[in-house]
């Protein structure tokens, strides 16, 4: 049995903990308080999975697959669709036996609901709208009784968190104040790079360290440049509105009232979700969430009940769908791109997994389906427990995604945190032209402010992570699903992958040690 040290309580990270107790390995599960702030925990919609309830209604599990690669603009992996899919129904049996409690309708069957792009009903969701809230306080209090057990040891890791590598293979975490953590393999699970943005889904900022401590261990990283945006977030009520809505009737109108996406793509409102951020961006006099096609419907108080999060967080700020549609816009959602590893949550440098919205497994293509990252979380987290499992944890990741280009990044001491999200918000959002990549790329590693790379310098996480998806996305010179450019120039290249990785890789890899990245978090109070 081997000792495995997690970064990271979101659904992967839990789930790998979880797992890898099960399978009588030692588990460090560091976490930065994230158990209760994740990206996982405000998923709305759901998990997306065919069911027996969905294979009765005539659906099925190709359909699944094929509707995640056309979603993906057919850049993701049809092998790793397939067997993401193909496993959803197991996982939803796992998630139940750990205690998630999903939806069901008066008859006791589990709910299912439609989200853009999924040609039938196959969304599972939990408590309405709080679907990630709902599987993590599940997995969360498994984890309380495994911690209180002494079965599985947590921790809040404090800022300077590193990775050590030993001869190229990672061997452990750095702690602060010298302390170390050796392990068999670590699972980096901690997140995608929303903080990188000012204009996020997420209220929680995720600051890209996932990123950062990959490629400073010399990971290759693949599809950087794929970044979803979420077409309906609030920004008045600072709150994303679920594509479920859509699902369930809402339309999208633009300032005179008109429903664009009518002449924009054939399935409207329920296109993959980078055409519809794109029509919600270009919408003339800006776009309305219109609810009243459901009202019409379901009548008065079905909002409510099946949106309540949604419900509530709109009525903090004086808005009501039930009442009048309310103003929204594209917002940072989701990164496809990360951490690039095989299926077995392997990356290129031994001893190091990666899984969730850190990694890139080929699932999501060039834009990801709704509901598919809850399910991809818990598929890699179970996948890098079976390799701990096989013993296969040292071998490197061997990947089918042509060369990496071997990107020169010398570190500085960076641009200001609130520059970094300016730039991110401005240049490498739902679209994207080279002169506006060249200022991002210029404004993230001022020449003037460290002529000469400085040793000790780094960059921090945000910076780290925007300066590798302003150089992928310059990279790729022709649109591709939420990669899309104003100058696109060449065809269209699927299945053409973006990889990137750093020729210097660093002996010991710490996430920005000025952060507060892994908390300030006293160990003792993480589970309290
Ligand atoms: C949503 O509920 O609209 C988001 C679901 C997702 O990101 O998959």
């Amino acid at each position: 049995m081997s000792t495995i040290a997690v970064i990271g309580g979101g659904l992967a990270g839990l789930t790998a903990a979880l797992a890898g107790v099960e399978a009588g390995h030692t588990v460090h599960l560091l976490d930065d308080g994230a158990l209760r702030s994740s990206a996982s925990v405000q998923a709305q919609g759901g998990f997306s999975a065919v069911t027996a309830a969905g294979l009765a209604a005539g659906d099925s599990v190709a359909s699944h697959v094929a509707d995640t690669l056309e979603a993906g603009a057919r850049h993701g992996d049809p092998a790793v669709a397939a067997a993401v899919c193909a496993a959803a129904e197991e996982h939803v049996g796992t998630l139940s036996r750990w205690g998630t409690v999903w939806d069901t309708d008066p008859n006791g069957n589990v709910s299912l609901t439609r989200e853009a792009a999924h040609a039938a009903s196959r969304i599972l969701h939990v408590g309405g709208d709080a679907t990630g809230a709902g599987i993590v306080a599940a997995l969360r209090g498994r984890a309380h009784t495994l911690a209180a057990q002494g079965r599985l040891h947590v921790s809040g890791a404090l800022p300077g968190l590193s990775l050590l590598l030993e001869a190229g293979a990672v061997v452990g975490v750095g702690l602060p104040a010298g302390e170390t953590l050796r392990a068999d393999a670590v699972i980096l699970a901690s997140g995608g790079i929303s903080g990188v943005y000012a204009t996020r889904t997420s209220r929680f900022a995720n600051r890209g360290d996932a990123a950062a401590l990959a490629w400073r261990a010399g990971a290759v990283l693949a599809d950087a440049e794929m970044v979803q945006f979420h077409p309906t977030y609030s920004a008045e009520a600072g709150f994303m509105i679920s594509e479920a809505l859509r699902g369930e009737g809402a339309v999208l109108r633009d300032g005179r009232g008109r429903r664009f996406m009518l002449e924009i793509d054939e399935r409207a409102e329920l296109a993959p979700r980078d055409v519809v951020a794109r029509g919600v961006a270009r919408a003339e006099g800006g776009a309305w969430l219109d609810a009243a096609p459901i009202v019409e419907r379901d009548g008065r108080g079905f909002l409510a009940a099946r949106f309540p999060t949604i419900t509530a967080a709109l009525a903090r700020a004086g808005l009501d769908l039930e009442r009048a549609p309310v103003a929204v816009r594209p917002a940072q959602h989701y990164w496809m791109g990360g951490v690039a590893v095989d299926a077995h949550a392997r990356s290129t440098v031994p001893g190091l997994l990666v899984v969730g919205e850190a990694s890139r497994t080929g699932l999501h293509g060039a834009n990801r389906l709704a509901s598919n990252s809850l399910l991809e979380a818990v598929h890699t987290g179970l996948a890098a427990v079976a390799t701990m499992g096989a013993g296969a944890h040292a071998e490197p990741a061997s990947l089918l995604l042509g060369e990496p280009v071997e990107l020169e990044l010398a570190e500085h001491r960076g641009a200001p945190l609130e520059r970094v999200r300016t730039l991110a918000d401005r240049h490498l959002g739902v679209e994207r032209d080279a002169v506006g990549l060249a200022a991002a790329l210029a404004g993230l590693a001022p020449a003037e402010a460290s002529p000469e790379p400085e040793a000790d310098a780094v960059d921090s996480s945000e910076s780290l992570a925007a300066r590798l998806i302003a150089h992928a996305a310059s990279l790729r010179s022709a649109s591709l699903g939420a990669h899309h450019r104003r100058d696109s120039v060449g065809p269209a290249t699927p299945g053409a992958t973006v990889t990137l990785v750093n020729p210097h890789p660093a002996e010991r890899c710490a996430t920005t040690p000025d952060g507060a990245a892994w908390g300030q978090v006293d160990a003792r109070k993480v589970l309290a």
